[in-house]
């Protein structure tokens, strides 16, 4: 088996903070598979290419000016962190994340990110396509609610009321279109441990994950 822990779960489950806890703790680099489609979105935007034009949306990933520095993301060499977590990009991110050729694209350089020591990669399709002989496989979820919640609490929004229930929605939304792609659809493998955080805290989470690593 490869020296990789693979968690795929849908939007706001936790999985990236997590999957980084994971990492740190293991002392292994860490993927952010997400962030790869979410800089290619905004990449798009930015050099005019529709987010249907599968074959120039596909060339810019080929080629995409992008770099993970110190827990920042760099497109261009500019700071994209908090460019690239808007809701918007991020339904672009699952736009362009449905064509086949942007997928291929993107495949050898989230492979690359297995070094010496190890990788914690998290996404929709680790275990299934990108990384299939995972030491460990997890599909971490939790429900809509808490997901939404996480997600307002991110972005320093309240837990009611209408601007919450907007942020519910736009989950709602993203989880459909997400299983509604032909594409890559999210889904739990066999093989799969399955880990709900809707009752556990980041650090119940995180145990599990280790644990179920040093059986
Ligand atoms: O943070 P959040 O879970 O909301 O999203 P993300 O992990 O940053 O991923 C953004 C979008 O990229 C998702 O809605 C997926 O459509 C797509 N994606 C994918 O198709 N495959 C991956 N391995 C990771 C993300």
């Amino acid at each position: 088996p490869q020296k990789v822990i693979a968690i795929d779960g849908p939007s706001a489950s936790g999985k990236g903070t997590v999957a980084q806890r994971v990492a740190e703790a293991l002392g292994w680099a860490y993927l952010d598979s997400g962030a790869l489609y979410r800089i290619t979105a905004l990449h798009a935007r930015r050099r005019g290419a529709d987010w249907a034009d599968e074959a120039a949306v596909a060339a810019l990933a080929q080629a995409l000016p992008a770099e993970f520095a110190a827990g920042a993301v760099l497109l261009d060499g500019e700071d994209v962190s908090a460019a690239i977590r808007s809701e918007e990009i991020g339904m672009g991110a699952s736009q362009v994340a449905a064509l086949p050729a942007v997928r291929e694209a993107l495949l050898q350089r989230q492979r690359a990110f297995l070094g010496e020591q190890g990788l914690v990669a998290d996404g929709r399709d680790m275990g299934s396509v990108v990384f299939p002989d995972a030491v460990l496989k997890i599909f971490l979820t939790a429900g809509a609610k808490v997901r939404a919640e996480r997600r307002a609490r991110q972005i320093g929004e309240p837990l009611s009321g209408e601007r919450f229930e907007r942020i519910l929605a736009a989950i709602e939304a993203r989880d459909e279109a997400d299983r509604k792609r032909a594409v890559a659809p999210l889904q739990k493998l066999p093989e799969a441990r399955l880990l709900d955080t809707s009752a556990l805290t980041i650090e119940e989470s995180v145990k599990k994950v280790l644990d179920w690593y040093r059986e």
